[in-house]
C-alpha cells in the first residue's frame, strides 16, 4: 500500500524559520509549516512536533494560546538575556523527544543567528518582494555559509517568496531575483487574507480554510521542507 503525505511519519530534525526583517511572514510560515507536520490524522506513526517561540513579541505563543493548533509550544525567547548553552540544550532535547522542531526566529541577527545557525537543519528564510528585504537576506546568506564551514555543509537554507502580490512587477519577479542568491528556492506564499484571519481566529490555515490555495501553499511548502529533511 503507497503512504499518501497524511500517513507518512514526520520527518526528524530542526527547521528555523526566520528574517532579518519583521513582518515578513516568519510567524505565519512557522506556525503553519508546523502545523501542517503535527496535525490530528497525521497517522498513528507521526512524531509530536515541538513549535519553538524564540521572539520575544510572541507571535506565536498568542497564536496557540488559542489551545486549536496541533502542536506542543515552548516559550524560548533569543534576547539579550538569554543563556545560550541552556537555549540550545532545550532546543536539542526537544528535537530529540518530539522529531521535528520548528523554531519562529526573532527579526534581528544577533546571537539568534549564530544559535540557529549552530543547530538547524534547514533555515527557511521568508523574503518578500522588496530592497530591503533582499539586503538583509544576502547579509544573512554571508553568515549562513561562513558557519558552514565549521558544520560540514549545514543547514541547508530554502528561500521562500513569501506575502507575494503577483499582481505587482515586484511580486512576478521575486523568485526569479531570489534564485541569483544562490540557494535554493522553494514555493512562493501569496499574500492572502486567509492568512490573516486564520491568525485572528487562532487556527492554523489548514483548519481555518483546508481548501484554499493559501493551505495548498503551505502544504506544498511542506512538502519541500520533508524533501530536505529526509
Ligand atoms: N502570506 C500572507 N498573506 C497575507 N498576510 C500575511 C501573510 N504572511 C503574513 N501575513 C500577515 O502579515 C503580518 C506579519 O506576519 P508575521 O508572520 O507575523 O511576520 P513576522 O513573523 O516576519 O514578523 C501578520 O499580520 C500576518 O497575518
Ligand atoms: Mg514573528
Amino acid at each position: 500500500m503507497t503512504q499518501g503525505p497524511r500517513n507518512r511519519p514526520s520527518p526528524v530534525g530542526i527547521v528555523a524559520v526566520g528574517n532579518l526583517k519583521g513582518g515578513v511572514g516568519k510567524s505565519t510560515l512557522a506556525v503553519n509549516l508546523a502545523c501542517w507536520f503535527g496535525m490530528k490524522g497525521a497517522g498513528a506513526r507521526r512524531h509530536p512536533v515541538v513549535l519553538v517561540d524564540a521572539d520575544a513579541q510572541g507571535t506565536a505563543l498568542e497564536w496557540a494560546a488559542s489551545g486549536l493548533l496541533p502542536v506542543d509550544l515552548i516559550e524560548a525567547p533569543l534576547d539579550e538575556h538569554t543563556d545560550h548553552g541552556a537555549w540550545h540544550r532545550l532546543v536539542s532535547d526537544a528535537r530529540d523527544q518530539a522529531g521535528l522542531v520548528v523554531i519562529d526566529l526573532p527579526p534581528h541577527w544577533g546571537p539568534a543567528l549564530t544559535l540557529a545557525l549552530a543547530i538547524a537543519d534547514l533555515l527557511v528564510m521568508p523574503v518578500t518582494p522588496s530592497g530591503a528585504d533582499l539586503r538583509a537576506t544576502q547579509q544573512a546568506l554571508e553568515r549562513l555559509r561562513s558557519s558552514r564551514e565549521q558544520r560540514d555543509g549545514a543547514p541547508a537554507a530554502m528561500l521562500i517568496p513569501s506575502k507575494v502580490d503577483r499582481r505587482t512587477a515586484a511580486g512576478r519577479e521575486i523568485a526569479d531575483v531570489l534564485a541569483e542568491l544562490g540557494e535554493p528556492v522553494g514555493p512562493s506564499v501569496a499574500q492572502r487574507s486567509a492568512h490573516v484571519d486564520a491568525f485572528t481566529t487562532g487556527r492554523w490555515i489548514g483548519d481555518w480554510a483546508p481548501r484554499s490555495t493559501a493551505a495548498a501553499e503551505i502544504g506544498a511548502l511542506a512538502r519541500h521542507v520533508r524533501e530536505v529533511l529526509r
